[in-house]
């Protein structure tokens, strides 16, 4: 069946850039249905998963904002949900691909795919689509927003609102901290998945201690020290509930610390108007071998996507870097920042930046306009 275009829309418009052939993108694996898409043909995306094919989707470029996805059947009918999460997986790989792309339309039905309703049903449950006769839409801004394709299954409750004191300030009641990976996404410039876990004492302790010791963090940590510093440092940043301890892994090889707190009970909260749902954030890069643009451009934005996913209500990112840390300064800028404004804290003068959830969304700041794996090959 054929979606008649909407009004100004051409089918010749040039087709967004796909993986290379043979190239497997991995999606949506923080959902227990982590599917692998391969490029089969110039247009044609295969979707499988555990080694079965569960579609093939035709993509064609209506305008240079607008892609029409056609699934067909390439094996066994899949069920409805596992088609909705290959049909899902397609919109990832095709808006990563192409950091212009605003709508992706699906048709409802296909005789040869008896579950596709179904699957469409589960799709417009995820609240980023809507249905104009047989025509579903996506749009891009709210795709990117629905929280469980990327976070792990305990953060898919909605959020309760209780208000609490810690000390002289009032704040909503933090959810309490599950330990494991948190948010997992896959990183087509480097060809693998980074995720975002809890610290764990038992198993990350010696690599947060060594990288405490580097010189060039401990400029800017001021935390050097021995073991049992470390231990304790860590174990007091799990028992706080306004701070979330990260490690971030490239595969499995850690690569960062990322600490990311509730402003409201921040040190910062003092310095603007704080609201109850605003989050902040510090960062180390202890691994060497994952510094520079190909590893900023993977762990800034997939940071700022797991925060903006992890509470719906977190409408703004704010961050105090040092006033004279430029070079964290341009990769903030770079990625959606503004510079705020200089203030003085007790133990340094920073800049207040701030990164607002719609120009994270609607700007694509969760995508660094890096070349697709098909384009690097080609160079
Ligand atoms: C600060 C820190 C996080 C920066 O990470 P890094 O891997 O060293 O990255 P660098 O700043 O050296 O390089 C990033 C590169 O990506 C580029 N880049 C950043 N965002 C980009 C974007 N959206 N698109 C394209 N390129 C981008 C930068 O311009 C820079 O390019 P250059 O090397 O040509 O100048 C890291 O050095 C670190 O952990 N330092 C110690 C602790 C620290 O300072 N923490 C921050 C406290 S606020």
């Amino acid at each position: 069946m054929t979606a008649v275009l909407p009004a100004g829309l051409s089918s010749m418009a040039p087709l967004p850039v796909l993986p290379a052939p043979g190239v497997v993108f991995s999606s949506l694996d923080c959902t227990g249905g982590g599917v692998s898409v391969v490029t089969v043909a110039p247009a044609v995306l295969e979707v499988q998963q555990d080694g079965k094919v569960l579609c093939r989707v035709t993509v064609e470029s209506l305008s240079p904002d607008v892609c029409r996805l056609t699934p067909t059947l390439a094996g066994d009918v899949p069920g409805g949900y596992p088609l909705c999460l290959a049909l899902l997986a397609t919109v990832e790989v095709v808006s990563s691909a192409t950091p212009g792309l605003d709508t992706v339309l699906f048709p409802v039905t296909q005789p040869e795919l008896p579950t596709l309703p179904e699957a469409i049903r589960y799709v417009l449950e995820s609240g980023c689509a809507v249905q104009d006769g047989d025509t579903v839409s996506i749009a891009i801004e709210l795709f990117w927003q629905v929280s469980s394709l990327w976070t792990a299954p305990h953060m898919h409750h909605p959020h309760q609102i209780r208000r609490v004191m810690t000390g002289k300030i009032r704040h909503p009641l933090r959810r309490a901290k599950v330990p494991g990976e948190q948010y997992r996404r896959f990183i087509p410039w480097l060809g693998q998945c980074l995720s975002l876990s809890l610290i764990d004492p038992a198993t990350d302790l010696e690599t947060f201690h060594s990288w405490m010791n580097d010189p060039r963090v401990n400029a800017i940590w001021d935390e050097a020290g021995d073991r049992d510093k470390h231990a304790a440092y860590v174990a007091e940043r799990l028992a706080d509930p306004h701070v979330m301890p990260l490690i971030g892994r490239i595969g499995d090889r850690p690569f960062g610390y990322f600490e990311v707190y509730w402003a409201k009970e921040n040190r910062i909260a003092p310095y603007y108007d704080c609201e109850d749902f605003d989050r902040g954030w510090h960062v180390l890069i202890g691994d060497e071998s994952c510094r520079g643009r190909d590893y900023v451009t993977a762990w800034l934005p997939s940071l700022m996507h797991y925060i903006f996913l992890d509470d719906l209500r977190t409408q703004r990112i704010v961050g105090e870097p040092a006033a004279s840390h430029a070079q964290q300064l341009n990769n903030l800028s770079r990625g959606g920042f503004a510079l705020l404004k200089e203030f003085n804290f007790p133990h340094k003068r920073a800049m207040l930046v701030m990164l607002l959830r719609e120009r994270f969304f609607e700007n694509r700041k969760w995508s660094a306009h890096l070349a697709a794996p098909a384009a690097q090959a080609a160079e």
